[in-house]
């Protein structure tokens, strides 16, 4: 199979002190779901590169507030980040493999980041997106209208999907409802992206390169990606 469907109650939990984590897979990367209590923290990641994303409550960082929205890119062993008082956090963490540790550790704040269009070359409708991150580590977030649907298609690299809100059925897989995430390997098709009857919202995180749209009508799948993975 080269999609995986991954929903938090499925990890088996490992308990810490005010803190709740779940694996969900270690294939084409290591996806970790936190729950952390009011006040706790969460001190530091395996070596390697992660990605977190929240979604939902806040947690204060050194250099400031994260929540459902924003990101965090870096070293694992630099992510320290605790629950606000009186609030429950939960968030994703995901080690990519093969990507360079960036120079710096950083917050992507997606507020007040415009949604811009993006553009189809084949003029095809598409939604628009809010830039988050661009180069290796490539993501958007988009919403989807309840009348939108993407028809079958594949990506150049291997992608994940972290839904926020709403929902979405994904051809045969079935449908991810919030918090829920898939992973693809890149250059295989799929489809179509058809989202429920309150539209979807997620971000789209693609690894190795820029997010690109190939329709499986127009251009046949690789059946593979352009990583090494
Ligand atoms: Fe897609």
């Amino acid at each position: 199979m080269n999609w995986q469907k991954l929903s938090i109650a499925e990890g088996e939990e490992e308990f810490g002190e005010g803190l709740c984590c779940r694996r969900l897979t270690d294939k084409r990367g290591t996806l970790l779901h936190y729950k952390i209590s009011s006040d706790s923290e969460l001190r530091g990641l395996e070596a390697g590169c992660w990605l977190v994303v929240p979604i939902s409550g806040n947690c204060e960082l050194k250099d400031g507030i994260i929540t459902v929205g924003d990101l965090w890119l870096g070293s694992g062993t630099d992510f320290d980040i605790r629950a606000q008082t009186g609030d429950t956090a939960e968030l994703f963490a995901l080690r990519l493999n093969k990507i360079d540790i960036p120079e710096k550790s950083q917050t992507i704040s997606g507020a007040g980041r415009p949604f811009v269009d993006y553009p189809d070359p084949n003029d095809r409708p598409t939604q628009p997106v809010q830039v988050l991150s661009e180069g290796s580590v490539s993501v958007l977030r988009t919403r989807f209208s309840p009348d939108f649907c993407a028809a079958e298609h594949w990506h150049d690299f291997d992608t994940w999907y972290f839904i926020l809100a709403g929902s979405m059925r994904f051809g045969e897989e079935g449908i991810y409802n919030a918090k829920d995430v898939r992973q693809v390997e890149g250059g295989f098709s799929y489809g179509p992206e058809d989202p429920g009857p309150e539209g979807v919202d997620f971000i789209l995180v693609s690894v190795g390169g820029p997010v690109a749209l190939h329709w499986s009508d127009l251009e046949t799948p690789p059946n593979g990606s352009l990583t090494v993975v």
